[in-house]
């Protein structure tokens, strides 16, 4: 039997693969909500016979796809999508999104907004009043990344956040890296009371590449709970 955790996410993750249709081109998130969702997309494409093309957001899923007989493609060679699911940090009212927990921010937005729809999938406790409990990650360049630290660090106060601490996201006694090569800065600001404007200033500092808030391109989100019950957001 599944943990209540792994229930709440197995069910979430179900309900968003009964939206797949057949001949979709799909994005593939990452994470471990995202995984079984392409257990449950595998199981579909096995038992229905369902056609789909799935553009995977990193390595990792790639790799998952590809063991589960998942044809994946890349983004250029699919061009646009039909539907992305994915998982997230975070999540509030207004359906946007803190992701990049397990350092997939980059390729995870590029490709959901490459798609028509995005649905994401989440157990309750990420469902949040305000944004920011969650650190915020920002994928930034190596080159001249203390810099590139110090400015956001800067940047951070001028606005109005609750924290400002800014760390260096390690793997064990290395940086981080992501599959871009890149690293990512957590920024533990406690609550963010203006997710568009961090967004966007975040995203004019020389070095930032792009920074884990999701807003306006989540459509729904499908919250699994622990006894297998599902609710829509819409
Ligand atoms: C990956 O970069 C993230 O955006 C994930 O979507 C997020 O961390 C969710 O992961 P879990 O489903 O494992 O909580």
């Amino acid at each position: 039997a599944l943990s209540p955790i792994d229930k709440a996410k197995f069910v979430a993750a179900r309900r968003a693969v009964a939206f797949v249709e057949d001949g979709m081109r799909l994005g593939l998130g990452t994470g471990s909500t995202a995984a079984w969702m392409v257990r449950c997309l595998a199981d579909r494409v096995q038992n229905e016979g369902l056609r789909v093309t799935g553009v995977p957001t990193s390595t990792r899923t790639a790799e998952l796809a590809r063991q589960l007989g998942i044809r994946i493609t890349s983004l250029d060679e699919a061009k646009w999508l039909d539907l992305t699911i994915d998982g997230a940090d975070e999540f509030d009212a207004n359906l946007a999104l803190i992701k990049g927990g397990g350092g997939a921010l980059l390729q995870e937005k590029i490709v959901a907004t490459a798609s028509d729809q995005m649905i994401v999938i989440t157990d309750a406790a990420k469902e949040v009043a305000h944004l920011g409990a969650f650190p915020l990650p920002v994928e930034v360049i190596p080159f001249g990344w203390q810099t590139t630290r110090a400015l956001v660090g800067e940047t951070l106060g001028s606005l109005d956040v609750l924290g400002r601490e800014v760390t260096l996201r390690m793997n064990g006694d290395r940086p981080f890296v992501t599959d871009e090569g890149n690293y990512i800065l957590d920024l533990h600001l406690g609550r963010i009371d203006n997710p568009r404007q961090l967004s966007l200033v975040m995203n004019q500092i020389p070095g930032v590449v792009e920074n884990g808030l999701f807003i306006d391109i989540c459509d729904i989100v499908i919250v699994g709970h622990g006894d297998g019950r599902v609710d829509v957001r819409d």
